[in-house]
């Protein structure tokens, strides 16, 4: 008789102990996927791609993700001249905005990426920015729950080389500008911009100061490549677009830059060398006294422009009204 107790009370014991470690198994398992179901459920392609966009887990060492060069606050653009990318490491050129690269086709100051699509895997391959296999990144991606379920509810497909740029590159499609004081300008409200950013407008659009003659279409940009005159094949020697057709014609032209939000997406240039607005209108007005025997240079820009210091701080307010309001604050 206390033996069979004791086997029954031990039997007793082992079951609650089973079923409460049962419960509890039970309840992390439920707890885990009420974390993440719910939010895979509901992902569109365009929060997938937010959340890559934002994971470093795309470097080698899961220190650098996209948003490290393309900070939100500064319309995704960086801060520096040139960026840090794996391991501190510096690139070449400088990180420019990728707001407004809906309607852009060609990517890169030189272009060699053929579409948004096509310049995802770039950064995450480069050995100074991400520095990592862009195969390793989608088997990184496929052994992640969350992103495997995703990319089956989303493409019906496990993550790949095509399905997570078309993430990534939805998400930077919502990034289009809206809301600038230019913009209500435009549209009939004559009091969103100040008197002097509308002689700025002129400045731009005319013959003195020529910019739209570059700078045009909705986002001030026409997606040409153009020299404005940065390339001396000496101390300045990025050729720009040559690099990619090795057509001498090409030497030293850069894709003309979109300006919406510039006012605080500086440093400027494909080297980010003018830290100011004020710099680069200093620079337009007359390239030959920043570079020595500029090569190819566009032929709008072989005169100096002779502006006036009112002139110059009119065409930067107006530089300035192409700032959205979220970023107005600074
Ligand atoms: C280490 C910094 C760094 C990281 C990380 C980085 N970028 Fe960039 N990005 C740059 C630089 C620098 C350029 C300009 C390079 C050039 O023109 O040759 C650039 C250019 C671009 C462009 C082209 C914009 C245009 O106007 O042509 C896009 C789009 C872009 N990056 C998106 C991304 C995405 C998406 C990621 C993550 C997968 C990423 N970048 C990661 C620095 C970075
Ligand atoms: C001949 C064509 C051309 C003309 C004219 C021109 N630009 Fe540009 N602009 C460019 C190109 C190309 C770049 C990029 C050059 C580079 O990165 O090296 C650029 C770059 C810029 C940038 C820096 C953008 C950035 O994100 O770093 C600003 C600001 C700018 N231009 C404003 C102006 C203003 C203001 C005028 C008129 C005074 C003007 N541009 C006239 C072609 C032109």
């Amino acid at each position: 008789m206390p033996f069979f107790w004791h086997f029954c009370s031990a039997l007793k014991t082992f079951r609650i102990v089973f079923f409460a470690s049962a419960l509890l198994l039970l309840g992390v398992l439920m707890l885990s996927s009420f974390r993440h179901a719910p939010e895979s459920d509901h992902y569109t392609k365009e929060e997938l791609g937010q959340q890559l966009f934002f994971d470093k887990g795309l470097s080698l060492d899961s220190s650098v993700s996209c948003a490290s060069c393309h900070i939100p606050a500064f319309a995704f653009s960086d801060t520096v001249a040139l960026s840090k990318g794996f391991q501190g490491r510096l690139g070449l050129r400088n990180a420019p905005s990728v707001m407004n690269m809906k309607f852009r086709d060609l990517m890169f100051y030189d272009g060699r990426a053929k579409s948004l699509r096509d310049q995802v895997h770039f950064p995450i391959a480069d050995p100074n920015e991400m520095n990592l296999a862009y195969e390793v990144a989608i088997q990184r991606i496929a052994a992640n729950p969350v992103y495997a379920k995703a990319f089956q509810q989303l493409y019906q497909s496990a993550p790949d080389a095509i399905n997570i740029a078309d993430a990534i590159a939805s998400f930077e499609e919502t990034l289009e500008s809206s809301e600038t004081p230019f913009d209500r300008y435009m549209s009939g409200d004559t009091n969103a911009i100040s008197e002097s950013a509308k002689r700025g407008r002129e400045l731009f659009l005319g013959d003195k100061a020529k910019c739209f003659d570059c700078h045009f279409g909705p986002d001030f940009t026409g997606d040409e490549f153009r020299n404005i005159g940065l390339y001396n094949g000496k101390e300045d020697k990025d050729a720009g677009r040559f690099n990619v057709t090795k057509d001498s014609a090409d030497l030293g032209k850069f894709k003309v830059p979109g300006l919406r939000n510039i006012g605080v997406t500086g440093p400027y240039m494909h080297d980010g060398r003018f830290k100011t607005l004020d710099a680069v209108i200093n620079y337009y007005n007359n390239p030959s006294a920043f570079v020595r025997d500029p090569k190819n240079i566009d032929p709008l820009l072989q005169a100096p422009l002779n502006l006036s210091k009112a002139e110059k701080e009119d065409l930067k307010n107006f530089l300035l009204s192409l700032t959205d309001k979220r970023f107005n604050n600074r």
